[in-house]
Formats: structure tokens, C-alpha cells, sequence
């Protein structure tokens, strides 16, 4: 069942592609993005004047990605909120609030209770989960499932990538309701999101180098990482897989945030994880992250840089360089994350620990 792997963990990274494939299959039919159950009408959506994504671990992570896409292409602003917080706060919602409640298990209590003090206030929550009939779909006005197949190793991976890709379908329904964008642009963008599971596949060929790198790390401190824009919540997914399998002190960091405190972190030897962006899309960033490389790099930390293919430019700081495909911006995270994936099971399997069930978890979070 773990189909020759050694972990089901290991396995559902292989999975990635597929579940991809299987997540978007069937959303763009007749030149237009289709959800689910529309139990929302396009009418529903176009009312929505704010967005809420309400979810945990790396869920809420998938939120934060999704917040950058979202924004962009529907001009309505997103909050991403941890269920945790946003329970016991007294947020602002009301019936055009759209909340996206984003669960893999789709039984996570603190989710569960943040959409039903959604639906309390009468905002619209829409459920993206990938365990049918759940009770976070359940309890949802409406609900768009993943596709990755039942996920068994702790970590969550694939369906980490499958809801990326599904809070990206909701960014585009909306877009194509309220008419943000035309519905040229809205096939083009789906279509660049149906050519990520070739991509995924390809950066899977490429992680013998990781695999290697991830034993060389097995006895570090500490492990930093940092990203700017949708690099940001990579880090930070990158960060939460470390800690929870290889029991590793790690962070994730928005790059910008380096001398508000951080690098402080930055000793000679220290492994700093650098998710960069790409050099053609907004060139901004790429040259900002250049510049925070350079500067750790000069307090001698070990710089581990997550690139896109051909970029020379980052070559002179990265003392490991990890490249990954040439793909839209706003599209990398489906690409980075999978590297930091193979590297935190790696260092996991190295210090000798179960990679399916780290210690302390569970699978799905019933209890606060
Ligand atoms: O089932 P959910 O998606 O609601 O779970 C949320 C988190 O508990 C989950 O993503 C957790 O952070 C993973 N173990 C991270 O790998």
C-alpha cells in the first residue's frame, strides 16, 4: 500500500502530481472555471466584498498563498486568518463575507467552529476539503474537494499542493463573476495552473541532490527560512515540516523582516533556506532577495537557495543551489514547497524518527 516506498509520506510527495491533475480536473468546462456544487450562484459571488480563508497548520499556509492570487485577480481584499484566532475574536462579517474554510480532514475543530461562528454571523462559508462528507462540508453553504486521495502520513503534502490549487479556482470564480478579469485571461490562468503537475513531476526527478543535502543537515540547530511574496508562506510551510518530523528548531521569515530582528539569528554555519523568486516575473523581488542572500551569506551562514532553473544571478550566494522549473509567480509555491518536502523527511529519516507519525500529533485535530 505504501507502493514501495518506505513512508506513506514519501509516497503521497510522489502523489503530488496526480493529485493535482485530479484536483482541477473538471473545473474549466464550456471556456469557463466551474466549482463544485454550486450551491453559491454567481450572483452570490459577485455580492462577496470580502474574503476570509479560515483554516490551520498547513492549511492556514495554503491561505496565505492563495491571499496573493486572490487579491490580484479580484480586487477584493483577503484576510488570512488562523481558526484558532478568529473564533475567539469578534470579526467583521456579514452576508457578502465570502469565508473559505480549508481543511484536508474537513474535521479540525477549531475550523469547524470558525465556520459555524461564520455562518452565525451570516457571512457564506465554502468549505475546501478533501475528505467527502466531512463534517466542515457538511456544515458549509457550499463545498469544492480536493483530489488528493486519503493522505496517511501526518505531514500533510499533497493535499497541501491540492488546496493551493483549489483556493486558486475560487480566486478564479470570483474573478470571472465580479468580471475582474475577461474570461480569456481567466482560461489562460487556468490553464497555466493545469501544466503544474508536469512541473511538479519534474522538480520530483530532480531530489536526489535534496535527499543528499537533507543528510548532510541531519545534525543542525537550527534551520531558517526565508521568502518574500508567495515565497513567504513556503517558508513557512518549509519551517512547519522540520519541526514537526525532524523536531528541529526551525522559522520561516518574511525576507524584509531580516533586519527587524532575525538576522541577529545568523551565525557562520547556520543552514538558511532562501525560497527565491523568479528572475523574469517581478524583477523587484528577485534583487531584494539577492541582497538579503548576500547579507547572510556575509555573516557566513550556509545559504540553501530554491531557484528557478537558468538564474545566474543567485548562483555567486548560494552555496546549495536547488533548481526548480521556470513557472508564473504566483504559481511557484507549487513548485518550492516540494523540495522542502523531500528535505524535511530526509533529515527526519536521518535522525532515525518515523516520518509518518512524528511524535506529539495526530492526524486530524478534533480537540483544541
Ligand atoms: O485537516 P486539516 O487540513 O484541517 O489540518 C490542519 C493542520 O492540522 C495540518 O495541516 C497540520 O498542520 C499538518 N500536520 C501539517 O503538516
Amino acid at each position: 500500500e505504501k507502493g514501495g516506498h518506505e513512508y506513506f509520506m514519501l509516497k503521497e510527495i510522489d502523489e503530488q502530481p496526480t493529485a493535482l491533475a485530479d484536483t482541477l480536473r473538471g473545473h474549466f468546462a464550456g471556456g469557463r472555471v466551474v466549482l463544485d456544487e454550486q450551491r453559491l450562484s454567481d450572483q452570490d459571488l459577485r455580492d462577496v466584498d470580502k474574503v476570509f480563508v479560515v483554516a490551520c497548520g498547513s492549511a492556514y499556509h495554503s491561505g496565505l498563498v492563495a491571499k496573493y492570487a486572490i487579491e490580484h485577480w479580484t480586487r477584493l481584499p483577503v484576510e488570512v486568518e488562523l481558526a484558532s484566532e478568529f473564533r475567539y475574536r469578534d470579526p467583521v462579517l456579514d452576508r457578502d463575507t465570502l469565508v473559505v474554510a480549508v481543511s484536508q480532514s474537513g474535521e479540525t475543530a477549531d475550523t469547524l467552529e470558525a465556520v459555524r461562528h461564520a455562518r452565525e454571523q451570516k457571512a457564506r462559508v465554502l468549505a475546501v476539503c478533501n475528505t467527502n462528507g466531512a463534517q466542515i462540508p457538511r456544515e458549509s453553504d457550499a463545498v469544492l474537494y480536493t483530489h488528493a486521495g486519503p493522505e496517511i502520513g501526518v505531514a500533510s503534502t499533497k493535499a497541501f499542493l491540492a488546496q493551493i490549487a483549489a483556493n486558486y479556482l475560487v480566486g478564479l470564480a470570483l474573478a470571472q463573476a465580479r468580471g475582474t478579469k475577461y474570461p480569456d485571461e481567466v482560461a489562460r490562468e487556468f490553464h497555466e495552473l493545469a501544466a503544474m503537475p508536469e512541473a511538479v513531476r519534474t522538480v520530483l526527478g530532480t531530489t536526489a541532490r535534496v535527499q543528499a543535502l537533507g543528510r548532510e543537515l541531519a545534525d543542525a540547530k537550527a534551520v531558517l527560512f526565508l521568502g518574500r511574496h508567495v515565497g513567504y508562506p513556503v517558508a513557512l510551510e518549509g519551517a512547519l515540516k522540520l519541526k514537526e518530523l525532524a523536531y528541529m528548531h526551525a522559522e520561516g521569515f518574511a525576507a524584509g523582516e531580516l533586519k527587524h530582528g532575525p538576522i541577529a539569528l545568523i551565525e557562520p554555519g547556520l543552514p538558511v533556506v532562501v525560497v527565491m523568486p523568479s528572475p523574469k516575473g517581478r524583477a523587484v523581488l528577485h534583487s531584494k532577495l539577492v541582497s538579503n542572500i548576500s547579507e547572510i551569506q556575509a555573516r557566513g551562514a550556509r545559504t540553501i537557495v530554491i531557484a528557478e532553473e537558468g538564474d545566474e544571478t543567485v548562483r555567486p550566494f548560494a552555496d546549495e543551489l536547488i533548481e526548480v522549473p521556470a513557472v508564473p509567480t504566483l504559481l511557484q509555491p507549487l513548485v518550492s514547497t516540494v523540495p522542502l518536502q523531500v528535505l524535511a523527511a530526509e533529515i527526519a529519516r536521518s535522525r532515525g524518527y518515523d516520518v509518518d507519525k512524528p511524535r506529539n500529533l495526530a492526524k486530524s485535530v478534533t480537540v483544541e
